[in-house]
């Protein structure tokens, strides 16, 4: 059976994921978020408090082969078998720390793999950074998503907000900028739009009109 892939790229906060998965569900497809794996390994390597600076031991720490899965009905992501959602969205530890895990070249050489092997068989909508120039560089559709970072901010506040958080705009502001400035300055597979990718800006579109987009642009691969 032949499969069609989406990669969706962007900075962060900017409505990748919420755009990936109704993409997903709109086609049927199997959405990925990258970033939630590379938060689990961040929780990871803070809960077993392995030094981020010694390769070595984030090295060891791989060896043990984490699992990486997401669950069937809520799709939060399971680490080892347990429901680390919470944690990874919430814990400003797993925020502040996601980006400096991510730059680590064998972190992003296991996720490589992790995330290859699940577009073997499925139609999938997958979401990060890298996705349409690294992971899947023959994607049918790439989108690269952006907003205004004051949009950013707010939609990224509003929903830590809803979940109990009290964080400043400022502090929001601030783990978005530093995160995307060492996402496109790291030397592994730097955030970066592919030459093919098509760029979609969300700062005034809402959750359906991103939809409507994002699918009209899918269509479009038919004609
Ligand atoms: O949801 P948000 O845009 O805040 O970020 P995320 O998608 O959860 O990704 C968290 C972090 O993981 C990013 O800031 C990157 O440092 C890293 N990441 C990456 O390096 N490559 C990816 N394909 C996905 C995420």
């Amino acid at each position: 059976m032949s499969t069609i892939n989406i990669a969706i790229d962007g900075y962060a906060g900017c409505g990748k994921s919420t755009l990936a998965r109704d993409l997903a569900k709109a086609l049927n497809f199997t959405f990925v978020d990258s970033g939630a794996m590379y938060r689990g390994l961040t929780h990871l390597v803070l809960h077993s408090e392995t030094n981020m600076d010694d390769g070595g031991a984030i090295s060891d720490l791989l060896k043990s082969n984490p699992s990486l899965e997401f669950a069937d009905e809520t799709n939060h992501l399971l680490l080892n078998g347990e429901d680390v959602e919470d944690s990874i969205r919430n814990d400003k530890r797993v925020a502040n720390n996601v980006s400096t895990v991510a730059a680590i070249g064998v972190v992003r050489a296991y996720l490589k793999a992790v995330q290859q092997s699940l577009i073997e068989e499925k139609s999938v909508v997958m979401e990060g950074r890298d996705i349409g120039t690294v992971i899947m560089p023959n994607a049918e559709l790439k989108l690269f998503v952006t907003a205004d970072m004051e949009e950013r901010v707010t939609r990224r506040f509003l929903q830590l907000q809803e979940s109990g958080k009290e964080l400043s705009r400022d502090e929001v502001r601030e783990n978005l900028a530093s995160r995307d400035h060492m996402d496109e300055t790291r030397d592994i597979a730097p955030l970066k739009k592919a030459d093919d990718a098509i760029v979609l800006d969300t700062t005034i579109l809402n959750r359906e009109e991103q939809l409507t987009a994002a699918l009209g642009l899918y269509s479009d691969l038919s004609d």
